[in-house]
């Protein structure tokens, strides 16, 4: 069983290959870390890239002129861009603002993340001109294959599985800059809901567009706004959507209600789907000081990796069984679900011996 200490002995591997600074054992004064850090920073040090100069980067956050392993904790969340906290994004193109009004409205009704397509050659009053038959606007348009370059891609769209797409209609049509962003990334398990601003158009050729472009996971119907729409208009429209709401797994352990966020595993969602069709009840055995584990009524898929838990970790183990963690483990583990909760709090919730929990999803 390897636990925190095998995490900082990959740290010193890792960075001692670079030779660039030197690393030493926990010192007296090192930051307080939780087993979230310790989770994170194996996160971290299992996707770095391995050509990453950190040399001269301004770690030392314990001021002992050495990296130590909270060091590195901190430097992971320095250096990699968090989470996104909600799973949609506003994606949106706008050369006059009218869709970026309708984009703005959007994030403020679902608190979602954004980011705004910009060309990197942007489009002058004159390219836009479309009176003018030889405008770049127009010869973009009538080109099906031009893709103009974007200035700066976003990196990634992984965590996000919900994406608003807005455009102006140019000419009955999205934006080729719009069929750029689309070849760019892989949608084929992400919902993409085209929105629009026209000034008559209406969205639907946009939409086949889209959905004939590339492959999507669902693409639901879209919506044309005029310029003027108001954010009311935009709520009505949001509400109306067939988008589904996250599950939530809930434990009921000796009377208390437990929420759980469910992983992003095909067991999690196997779990989900059985535990809608019927609530369930698991006895489960305290093991190892860490752990209360029980057979599940059925096996699940697993996707086992290597995993330093903490407490409130869910995990399926061996395909069959469940453990909740209340303290740390590294082993093969294939990830269920996690109840946000402090270790003293779960430890209290879950008691000294075995244990019964109520499962079911909401
Ligand atoms: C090149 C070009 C072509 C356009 N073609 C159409 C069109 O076919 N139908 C339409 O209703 N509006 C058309 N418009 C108007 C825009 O769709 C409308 O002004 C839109 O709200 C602009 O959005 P934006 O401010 O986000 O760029 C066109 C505008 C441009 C610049």
């Amino acid at each position: 069983m390897k636990r925190f200490t095998s995490v900082l002995v990959s740290a010193l591997m890792l960075f001692g290959i670079s030779g660039a600074f030197t690393v030493q054992a926990d010192p007296a004064d090192a930051p307080a870390f939780t087993a979230d850090d310790v989770r994170n920073l194996q996160d971290y040090l299992t996707t770095v890239p391995a050509d990453l100069s950190l040399k001269d980067k301004p770690y030392d956050f314990s001021g002992d002129k050495c990296w130590n392993a909270a060091d590195l904790t901190l430097m992971k969340r320095g250096l990699l861009p968090e989470a996104p906290q909600n799973n949609t994004i506003v994606v949106y193109f706008s050369r006059t603002g009218n869709t970026e009004k309708i984009a703005e409205y959007l994030i403020e009704l679902t608190g979602a993340g954004s980011y705004e397509i910009e060309a990197a050659v942007p489009y002058s009053d004159a390219d836009i001109a479309y009176g003018n038959s030889s405008c770049r606007a127009n010869q973009e348009q009538n080109d099906k294959t031009v893709r103009p370059e974007i200035a700066e891609p976003i990196a990634s769209l992984d965590g996000y599985d919900t994406v608003f797409l807005g455009y102006p209609i140019w000419w009955g049509e999205e934006p080729r800059i719009i069929d750029t962003f689309l070849e760019s990334y892989d949608f084929s398990e992400k919902t993409v809901i085209p929105f629009c601003t026209s000034a008559s158009s209406g969205i639907s050729v946009s939409e086949k567009n889209i959905a004939e472009l590339v492959p999507i996971g669902n693409q639901l119907t879209g919506r044309r706004f005029a310029a003027s729409a108001s954010k009311d208009s935009v709520k009505s429209w949001y509400d109306s959507l067939p988008l589904e709401t996250e599950q939530k797994l809930i434990l009921t352990v000796n009377g208390q209600e437990l929420t759980a966020e469910l992983a992003d595993s095909t067991a999690a969602k196997e779990l989900a789907e059985k535990l809608k069709a019927e609530p369930i009840s698991v006895m489960l055995n305290e093991y190892g000081g860490f752990e209360k584990v029980g057979k599940l009524p059925w096996s699940l898929t697993k996707s086992d990796e290597s995993i330093v838990t903490g407490a409130g970790d869910i995990m399926l183990y061996q395909g069959n069984q469940m453990t909740v963690f209340y303290d740390s483990n590294t082993w093969s583990y294939t990830r269920l679900g996690h109840i946000n909760i402090t270790q003293e709090a779960l430890k209290n919730i879950l008691g000294d011996g075995n244990v019964t929990v109520e499962m079911s999803v909401k």
